[in-house]
């Protein structure tokens, strides 16, 4: 088969390797019908990620069908539609019994693209496949369950229930991209009062706005001076960072009010400085976290239903799958080609609509 194998830093190729085949009893494989590329996809490719080795198929979300099943799986036969989540769960250990998937300790978590070959690919092995992939009802397509495999899940997760969005709440969301966009997209899901989208590109902001911010404003551009008038100088109630660098830690912790929280979502490579100088009085919750996925049946019933309306206007660029090559491009350059989410169709998708 054909799949995306990273090189080492700066070096990838859309290359011939074997088929996977089912190493575990609990393990599927799975033909890949739509597939995306992630910001963290990226920071792998400069060499931020230092744990994927030369040889390793990247991706970690994608929408496929069973094709192959171990003897101790349950819930997936050849032939389901599922979504691969970013996320596996091995359902035994310690994390998984309390539905922290991203801490799995018996060889889930996130594997997929990072330890083991991933989804860029025809086909794809994953672990424990009866709690890693999830059977999608018929009302779902590819292109829109694609982005719950990650982004929805992590927007939810990390920004918003960590956060504890409540009704009423003034909501900050620190960086405009996919995952800032899903964080406001499913903030809404508490009714609050407001949410401010900060970033540095304009066309984020104006994505932003389409995913029903109230107010956007630039992240150079004063933002702690907006919250504060909107707030009668009070702060925010909620702050979600969604970028992953320390000016941005750093500016959320600025904006919280005396009693909000801080929820940190970004991927920080570099340390940032905690004014507990100023912090310690205010009263204040900082969580961090990894996604769990553990929303992300919920997140499939309510897209189902067409709760999450604004979920598809997301994907600003679709490819072949044998295009991975143009579509990383695209995606790399995102503030020349204003690319969110990219989604691959594999040969065999019927969702994904690839303009000629
Ligand atoms: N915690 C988790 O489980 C988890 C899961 C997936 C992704 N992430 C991380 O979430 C972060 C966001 O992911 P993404 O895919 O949306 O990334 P992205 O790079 O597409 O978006 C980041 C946005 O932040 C903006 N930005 C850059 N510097 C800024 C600044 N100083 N202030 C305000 N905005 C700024 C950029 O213009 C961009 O729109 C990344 O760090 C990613 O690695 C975390
Ligand atoms: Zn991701
Ligand atoms: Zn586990």
């Amino acid at each position: 088969m054909k799949a995306l194998v990273f090189q080492g830093p700066g070096q990838t190729s859309w290359q011939d390797v074997p088929d996977p085949d089912l190493k575990d009893a609990a393990d599927a494989v799975i033909r890949v019908d739509a597939v995306t590329i992630c910001g963290t996809d990226l920071h792998i490719i400069k060499g931020d990620v230092p744990e994927v080795t030369p040889g390793t198929v990247l991706g970690h979300e994608a929408v496929g069908e069973v094709v192959e099943v171990g003897s101790e799986v349950r819930t997936v036969r050849p032939g389901d539609r599922v979504l691969v989540s970013c996320i596996a769960a091995c359902g035994r250990c310690v994390f998984c019994r309390e539905n922290r998937y991203g801490q799995c300790r018996g060889g889930g978590g996130w594997v997929l693209g990072h330890l083991i070959d991933g989804t860029q690919a025809e086909y794809v092995r994953v672990p424990f496949a009866d709690l890693s992939v999830h059977p999608l009802p018929g009302a779902v397509t590819s292109e829109d369950a694609v982005l719950l495999a990650d982004i929805f899940p992590t927007g939810y997760e990390v920004g918003v229930l960590n956060g504890r969005v409540r009704p009423g709440d003034t909501v900050v969301v620190v960086g405009a991209g996919p995952i800032g966009l899903a964080t406001i997209a499913t903030a809404q899901l508490y009714s609050p009062g407001r949410i401010i989208a900060v970033d540095l590109a304009e066309s984020r902001l104006q994505a932003a706005r389409d995913m029903g911010a109230d107010a956007t404003v630039g992240a150079d551009e004063g933002p702690e001076a907006l919250v504060e008038d909107l707030t009668e100088g009070l702060g925010a109630d909620v702050v979600v960072e969604a970028v992953g660098v320390p000016e941005a830690f750093e500016q959320c912790t600025r904006m919280v009010r005396p009693g909000g929280h801080v929820a940190n979502v970004g991927v920080h490579g570099r340390p940032a400085a905690l004014h507990l100088e100023e912090l310690w009085i205010k009263d204040v919750t900082i969580t961090t976290g990894l996604v769990d996925t553990h929303s992300t049946p919920m997140l499939l019933r309510m897209m189902a239903a067409g709760r999450l309306p604004a979920a598809s206007a997301m994907v600003t660029h679709r490819f072949e799958l044998g295009q991975m090559e143009e579509a990383y491009d695209v995606f790399a350059r995102a503030t020349d080609t204003g690319a969110l989410k990219v989604v691959l169709g594999g040969p065999r998708h019927d969702e994904v609509s690839v303009p000629a």
